[in-house]
């Protein structure tokens, strides 16, 4: 039963740069599996960028990303978990961490413009995991670059082979559909009162009639098959599943064209629940003891209620309802009498999940990112990454009778993953490191409106923070002392360098060689 419920999922997130159509390919998907009804469902989760200092968006934005953090369905006999991702650059760090959670990637990309700058960056990241991942071009129905340009780009800004296991035929206006190379057949492009037809299945590039539908592009189509297989290696599953190669597909989201290509494969080929790493030892999915980790933290928007949902992936296991479960950190048992599972547009009491689906626990504040949970054991899962932010600034108290609320409020932010807190070794002041400058904003606003507390920022000067970490104590006691002006201590209390200068950092790393300066830490 367990090794069944195993099999059968697939954990995923779709990644792409803001506007190359990842809601609109998720939305299809969804309808797909049956899990909407009606196009418009799932709503655009960016913040548009006029809305940088508009609360109400920010505000608005995370009701919607509760609603879309986790989408379930079944397809095909297939449980698909798509994991979303926040689109808006400055909430990357919660991307990164998403990551961690699933099995593998699907990545979009604007076939107009190719691979852009957030696609590059998240793609470094699957790297890192060696996650498997598959490739969408999209917007076939606009005038898209060369097909061979694109997968050539793909290829060296992506840093992965690929492999196309669909061709398109021509572009933009003339766009005729495309050849799918996995199963040898076409699906042509038609639109009628804006209404796409995917047809014809019989079509193979022998029919006779071929000409009929896409000429002038049968000669080129057939050329062009002949360069792919001159010049791609047949498609490798193992080489896919250890992330060194991308299969691609071609279509238009928006017309719903392609994606049903792309989701067959992908139900076929993507790797069920993986094995994870722990201090200590390596948890196999089929392991019948519960194991789980918390990727995310989602406060209620409601300042009546401040409880919270924690986003538990399970890694082995049955994880049930109203069993208790050891929540490592604490060492308390805990049991759970409404967990949620995610199905699009609601959540539902979930008896029994497995591994690779992920659960909604209620938190009122006594969890954080990279906790554990267990049916005993004491483990503790690695590989949840906090970045070295890039944005600093003091934190001041600006209202000196809400001291604790402030104090409170910083704390449960830091836990969520919002930004990162240092204290200053010389002053003892508090510095917020963020990702991004939306942070700031956001940590402001839900301060006052949260808990009741006002914050000041004051410029403070950093470049960089990274951890340090010798096994040369003394050569670390030295450049604490020499340093001691530029350390900090992070909210678990390990050493940080808060470089002022790029420079700093570099003259730094040079005089001190057995000191590590690393710019990932772990929860
Ligand atoms: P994102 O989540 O990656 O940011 O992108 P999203 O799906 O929101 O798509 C961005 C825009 O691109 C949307 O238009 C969407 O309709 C359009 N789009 C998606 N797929 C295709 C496609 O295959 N072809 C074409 N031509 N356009 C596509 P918008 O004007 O920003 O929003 P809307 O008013 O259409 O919803």
């Amino acid at each position: 039963m367990l090794e069944k419920e195993i099999a059968r999922r697939r954990t995923f997130a779709i990644i792409s740069h803001p506007d190359a159509g990842k809601t609109t390919l998720t939305e299809k998907l969804l309808l797909f599996g049956g899990a909407i009804h009606v196009a418009g469902a799932v709503k655009s989760n960016k913040i548009k960028k006029t809305a940088t200092s508009d609360f109400m968006e920010i505000e608005r934005q995370r009701g919607i990303s509760v609603a879309t953090s986790v989408m379930a369905f079944e397809y095909g006999g297939v449980k698909i978990n798509i994991l979303d991702t926040p689109g808006h650059e400055d909430f990357a760090e919660d991307t990164y961490r998403t990551l961690t959670a699933v099995d593998s990637v699907i990545i979009v990309i604007d076939g107009a413009k190719g691979v852009e700058t957030q696609t590059r960056r998240l793609m470094n990241v699957c790297r890192m995991r060696n996650t498997p991942v598959m490739v969408f071009v999209n917007k076939l129905d606009r005038p898209c670059k060369d097909p061979f340009d694109l997968l050539d780009e793909i290829e060296e800004e992506l840093k992965i082979a690929v492999r196309p296991l669909a061709f398109p035929i021509a572009s933009g206006p003339d766009f005729k559909g495309v050849y799918n190379i996995y199963r040898e057949n076409i699906s042509l492009f038609k639109t009628i009162d804006r209404q796409t037809v995917a047809e014809s299945e019989t079509l193979t590039i022998d029919s006779p009639e071929l000409d009929n539908y896409i000429a002038p592009y049968t000669n080129r189509l057939k050329d062009d098959l002949t360069l792919v297989e001159g010049v791609y290696e047949p498609f490798n599953k193992e080489e896919y599943l250890a992330g060194r190669l991308a299969p691609v597909f071609f279509g238009s989201a928006v017309n719903n064209f392609g994606v049903k290509d792309l989701l067959d494969c992908f139900i076929e080929i993507a790797p069920p629940p993986h094995s994870s790493q722990t201090e200590t030892r390596e948890v196999v999915p089929q392991e019948p003891k519960m194991t789980g980790f918390v990727f995310k933290i989602h406060a209620n928007m409601d300042p009546n209620h401040r409880d919270r949902i924690a986003f538990l992936k399970i890694c082995s296991g049955v994880f049930e309802r109203n069993v208790p479960y050891l929540h490592v950190r604490s060492g308390k048992q805990i049991k759970f009498s409404a967990p949620h599972a995610f199905l699009a547009e609601k959540q539902s009491l979930v008896e029994a999940s497995y591994p690779g689906d992920i659960v909604g626990l209620h938190d009122t504040g006594n969890f954080k990112i990279g906790d554990t949970f267990t049916s005993g054991e004491k483990l503790k899962f690695t590989g949840i990454p906090s970045f070295a932010p890039e944005l600093f600034r003091y934190i001041e108290n600006a209202d000196p009778e809400k001291y604790k609320q402030l104090a409170k409020g910083v704390d449960q932010l830091m836990d969520e993953g919002v930004a990162q807190l240092f204290t200053s070794t010389l002053n003892g002041r508090k510095i917020i490191g963020t990702v991004g400058a939306l942070q700031f904003e956001v940590i402001q606003y839900r301060l006052e409106h949260e808990y009741n507390a006002k914050c000041r920022w004051e410029p403070v000067n950093v470049h960089k923070a990274c951890w340090i970490e010798s096994d040369n104590a003394a050569q670390l006691a030295d450049f604490k002392k020499r340093k001691y002006t530029n350390m900090a201590l992070d909210k678990h209390g390990r050493d940080v360098f808060l470089a002022d200068t790029s420079y700093a950092l570099q003259m730094a790393q040079e005089k001190f060689p057995d000191i590590r300066f690393k710019f990932t830490s772990e929860f």
